[in-house]
């Protein structure tokens, strides 16, 4: 029985194109009723007010965060207390099978220079400390109000991950059209657009992620004109964000076009570590198989427990049947 449970899978894995297997040893006994699986290490707290905050994530002492990248901390200074990473941005989901981070940046918009120079997260992302912090491409777009402006997204590499133009005519309206998709997508090109963020062909390595630009290029006959009927600004945020009523009728109203609001975005994170170092355990069973994915940046992510097993993969121990 657990010689076919290890072979479906090693299958499994094979057949996903998973490429990182690592074996967690199992706690031996099973006398006492089993204690709820944990979601983070012993004696570390794992909640920020309604937020779960899982390992390899923790907060407080060293030993309960993986590295320190997966540091957090919890402001509960505030009602509800914050999820913070980096002192910066705030967390408001983690999840673990996908290995992504949902977190809100403030200002949410890039700030551009007057050549049309930006980008988001100054200094903020990359694989600092352990873990290994990039933005997501699934789950986000590209917004840009403005008129007859062009804006680029360009990761690390310097390769184009996103671009949409927006324009308006010489007359007619004065701040934005509505899209007439009326759909998904609010914006159309007129006054704003909205692109999706497309990943990078192939492996992208970790210089993709150390930086993302954004390049704003005006094309119409008169910028200051343009500029007056509406502020180019350039957002990377969740898909969704900002087709809420409340978001867009804020952004794009005359009235209040300049005030800052802030922006969910979806990270994926990986343990920067290589697996190879972490392949030393004990094989006490085929059960205790933990299966990861090789991360872009040589780490390792999306680590699930064998089939019918519950619990934290991250966590030595963590899968608990
Ligand atoms: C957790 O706390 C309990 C009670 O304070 C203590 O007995 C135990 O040794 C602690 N475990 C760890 C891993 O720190
Ligand atoms: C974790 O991060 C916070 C805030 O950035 C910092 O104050 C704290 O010292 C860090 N913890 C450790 C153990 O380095
Ligand atoms: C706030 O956090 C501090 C340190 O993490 C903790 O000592 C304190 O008990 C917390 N206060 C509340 C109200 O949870
Ligand atoms: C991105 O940069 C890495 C490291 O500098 C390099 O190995 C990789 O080939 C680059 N990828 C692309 C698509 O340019
Ligand atoms: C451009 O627009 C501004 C503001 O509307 C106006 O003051 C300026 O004269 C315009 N420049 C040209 C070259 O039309
Ligand atoms: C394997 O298990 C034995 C006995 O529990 C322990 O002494 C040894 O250190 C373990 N080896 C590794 C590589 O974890």
């Amino acid at each position: 029985m657990t010689i076919s449970a290890f072979s479906e899978t090693t299958a499994a894995a094979a057949a996903m194109m998973i490429v990182v297997v690592f074996v967690l040893p199992l706690s031996a006994g099973a006398a006492a009723p089993p204690p709820a699986p944990a979601i983070g290490m012993p004696n570390c707290s794992t909640s920020c007010g309604d937020i779960s905050v899982p390992y390899p994530f923790g907060m407080g002492p060293a030993r309960c965060y993986h590295s320190p990248g997966f540091n957090l901390t919890c402001d509960n200074t505030t009602s509800p207390p914050r999820l913070l990473l980096g002192g910066i941005l705030q967390v408001h989901y983690i999840s673990l099978p996908q290995s992504t981070l949902l977190v809100t940046r403030t200002p949410g918009d890039a700030r551009v220079d007057a050549g049309g120079s930006g980008s988001l997260f100054a200094g903020g992302l990359g694989d600092d400390d352990g873990a290994y912090i990039k933005l997501s491409y699934i789950g986000n777009e590209l917004i840009l109000l403005g008129c007859n402006v062009r804006a680029t997204l360009r990761n690390g590499n310097g390769t184009t991950i996103s671009t949409c133009s927006s324009l308006c005519g010489d007359i007619g309206p004065s701040w934005y059209v509505p899209s007439s998709l009326g759909s998904s997508m609010l914006c159309t090109g007129d006054a704003c657009c909205q692109a999706p963020i497309v990943a990078d062909a192939g492996t992208a390595g970790k210089a993709a992620a150390a930086s993302y630009d954004v390049k704003l290029e005006w094309f119409g006959r008169n910028r200051t004109a343009d500029e007056e009927r509406m502020p180019t600004r350039v957002f990377v945020a969740d898909k969704g964000w900002f087709e809420k009523k409340q978001v867009s009728d804020r952004l794009l109203h005359p009235a209040t076009k300049y005030i800052d609001v802030g922006a969910p975005v979806w990270l994926s994170w990986e343990v920067a570590e290589h697996p190879s170092t972490r392949a030393n355990s004990n094989i006490t069973s085929p059960s205790s198989l933990v299966v990861c994915e090789e991360g872009e940046g040589g780490g390792y992510s999306a680590c699930l427990c064998p089939e019918g097993y519950g619990g934290n993969p991250y966590i030595p121990d963590g899968c608990q049947g």
